[in-house]
């Protein structure tokens, strides 16, 4: 395909849905798709809005975007919702991004019922404030016998201290003796990760055009396929979303080998 085109795209959102729809390969579909949800700020400075609005805004994406996961049968979705280094940011934004968190979880459960859909979060979520704690564990309870997609918060989420954590769980148990260290390697380190049941993800898609990975998932991208779109967050719907998996369908991975050439025996 044309990869320079695939790189930062200016989405055109005059596509009919359903035609955009037809064109994804159900027996090609990621298994897992991670979104890095930027640019709700810029969004609300161009309509002269408050970063509160903007964020606002970014939940009603969310919703469109989850429903049409669940539409093609995706099987996990992973949202970063909140980094880490997203404390920096002033405590009223916090607290408003907390706040709509809570929201979010609440208003959403029925549908997550109705939709078979399990919620799962990753993230250091002993640390986030005690309100989100209890709707997040009632949600991720209530929903823990749901058969259909699995969707994945990112909160509180760094791939720099995950990675750190593992080690630390890792170190601990070679320290009381169940395991050697000799024992370590890629798939038990991967078990030690929050993502420990999931898949690593396949797509990962980034709205308003930064090229970076902001602390997100280091070790489970490892050879993910990115996709990245100028549209900000609360601009982004379906139409995109599924544009970003027929481009995804086209595109040869690799993982390191030749076109063909499936690999030798080592
Ligand atoms: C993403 O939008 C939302 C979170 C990080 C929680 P931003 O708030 O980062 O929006 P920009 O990058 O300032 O436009
Ligand atoms: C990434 O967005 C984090 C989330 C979407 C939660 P940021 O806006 O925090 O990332 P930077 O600051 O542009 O790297
Ligand atoms: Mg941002």
């Amino acid at each position: 395909m044309d990869h320079e085109s695939s790189l930062l795209k200016n989405f055109e959102p005059s596509w009919d849905i359903n035609i955009l729809k037809s064109q994804i390969n159900p027996e090609k579909m990621p298994r897992h798709i991670a979104i890095i949800m930027d640019g709700n700020g810029r969004w609300a400075r161009e309509k002269r809005l408050t970063r509160v609005a903007g964020h606002r805004a970014g939940v009603k994406a969310v919703r469109d975007i989850v429903e049409a996961s669940v539409d093609i049968r995706l099987e996990v979705l992973t949202l970063y919702a909140f980094s880490v280094q997203n404390w920096e940011r002033p405590k009223r934004e916090v607290n408003t991004l907390m706040r709509l968190l809570v929201e979010y979880l609440k208003k959403e459960l029925p549908e997550m019922m109705e939709q078979d859909i399990r919620m799962i979060a990753i993230g250091d979520l002993d640390r986030l404030p005690s309100r989100v704690r209890e709707t997040l564990a009632f949600t991720i309870e209530k929903t823990k016998n749901n058969k259909g997609m699995t969707l994945n918060l990112a909160l509180n989420y760094g791939g720099k201290s995950e990675i750190c954590h593992a080690a630390k769980q890792i170190a601990r148990k070679i320290k009381e003796g169940q395991i050697e260290a000799d024992q370590i390697d890629e798939g038990l380190f991967s078990r030690h990760l929050y993502t420990a049941d999931l898949p690593d993800p396949d797509l990962l898609i980034r709205t308003s055009g930064e090229m970076r990975i902001s602390n997100f998932l280091l070790w489970q991208l490892a050879y993910a396929e990115f996709w990245i779109t100028q549209t900000l967050w609360p601009d982004f719907n379906r139409a995109e979303f599924f544009q970003a998996i027929i481009d995804f369908q086209k595109r040869e991975r690799r993982f390191g080998r030749i076109t063909g050439f499936l690999g030798r025996k080592r």
